[in-house]
């Protein structure tokens, strides 16, 4: 048994990855805004939902595959898009991707990603998913949109809740950038993970390669938070959907959804699914947990879209909570970073197999055989269960 097989649950392999990634990395995953209190509600509240255990139903013949805008897919999860995902691990986003094609999920590329689109696209065989950044700089964004039409991607998610970006202390006391600075203290917590520096010496995917190479007169992106704020568009608004749903001629997923009337409004403006999210507790610090918004914003929309969610999913019972209170499927970020940083594409893939085991087995218990049929019915009366 190896350390990372070892790993039984989501939260140890937290702890492999954090001895194994240089901390301003492993931080840059493991951190919400400010006081991160929306960062700890997202998984706080997950634990206060009950389930309805039912016995002596047939057990046999379980699935957990269903769909995500029409595509099947082996299990009601994706693998989020995550900036820096490639200093995790390198090459991180070509891993991460490789082990969600094998295991039948989609995989997002985040725009702000060190592997780029085209680098994906070379390594992988199925269509993946690409997440949208949209910045002032729109000569850039047209030719990224038409990147990622290029690689055939099959979905455009596209972020609306970062506008602006948010204060995360730990980034700005890290001096996080990608490439790292080479500072005594930015050496030494390299120098103390000499596995990740071997893997850092065999690539050359060290920066942000959407965006570098790209731009013209964008060399590399120094201070993170910096290149943020003078490029990220603030004036970013819902009419702004239908122009990159044009330039991109397919599905576009709305990403970072947390009130009902913003729900509404993605909808009236043609987003084909929306993602319920409080980008992970990283924007607006006293935020609401995606998951007690999620009903709200159920019974606003519901029918009318493909509902996802995503923020504090550790575990497979996590994703039927969420299934159950109306989300269509679930995204993970967190997890998959630390599978892919306490293992590289093996660790993405124990991460899956944790969550697609703990999914299992609960179904069952909770007396269902099939992901889909999974609903209000299925939990215990703490003003949620419906029946
Ligand atoms: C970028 O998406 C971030 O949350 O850092």
């Amino acid at each position: 048994m190896s350390a990372l097989t070892d790993c039984l649950t989501i939260a140890e392999l937290k702890e492999l990855a954090r001895r194994k990634v240089p901390k301003m990395f492993f931080d840059y995953a493991d951190s919400g805004s400010w006081t991160e209190s929306t960062y700890r509600s997202n998984e706080a509240d997950f634990a206060k939902i009950l389930f309805r255990q039912r016995v002596a139903v047939n057990m046999e013949g379980r699935s957990l595959k269903t769909d995500m805008l029409g595509q099947e897919v082996a299990m009601p999860v994706a693998l989020a898009p995550t900036g820096l995902t490639g200093m995790q691990c390198a090459d991180g986003e070509i891993k991460a991707a490789k082990a969600a094609e094998k295991f039948g999920v989609p995989f997002t590329l985040s725009t702000m990603s060190i592997c780029s689109i085209e680098d994906i696209a070379e390594n992988t065989s199925k269509p993946f998913w690409f997440q949208l950044y949209v910045m002032r700089d729109r000569a850039f964004i047209m030719r990224l949109i038409d990147r990622a039409k290029a690689a055939k991607c099959s979905a455009l998610v596209l972020t609306m809740d970062l506008q602006i970006l948010a204060q995360r202390h730990k980034d700005l006391r890290n001096g996080l950038s990608a490439p790292p600075k080479f500072t005594p203290k930015h050496i030494w917590q390299m120098a103390t993970r000499p596995e990740w520096c071997l893997g850092m010496l065999g690539t050359n995917r060290r920066t942000f390669r959407n965006i570098v190479g790209h731009v013209e007169s964008i060399n590399d992106l120094g201070s993170l938070s910096e290149w943020n704020a003078a490029q990220f568009d603030p004036t970013l608004n819902w009419k702004d959907i239908a122009w990159v749903k044009e330039r991109f001629g397919g599905k576009v997923i709305v990403k970072g959804v947390l009130d009902p009337e913003d729900a509404k409004l993605a909808v009236a403006h043609g987003a084909d699914a929306v993602i319920v999210s409080n980008h992970g507790g990283r924007q607006l610090d006293s935020a609401p947990s995606s998951i007690r918004v999620l009903p709200e914003i159920v019974s606003e929309i519901g029918g009318k879209t493909e509902i996802y969610l995503d923020g504090g999913i550790r575990s497979g019972q996590d994703v039927l909570k969420a299934l159950a209170l109306g989300a269509k499927s679930t995204f993970i970020g967190r997890p998959f970073l630390y599978g892919l940083g306490a293992g590289g594409e093996a660790g993405v893939k124990h991460a899956l197999d944790i969550i697609a085991k703990e999914m299992d087995i609960t179904l069952a218990l909770c007396g269902e055989r099939d992901v889909c049929n999974f609903g209000a019915h299925n939990l215990y009366e703490n003003g949620l269960m419906k029946r």
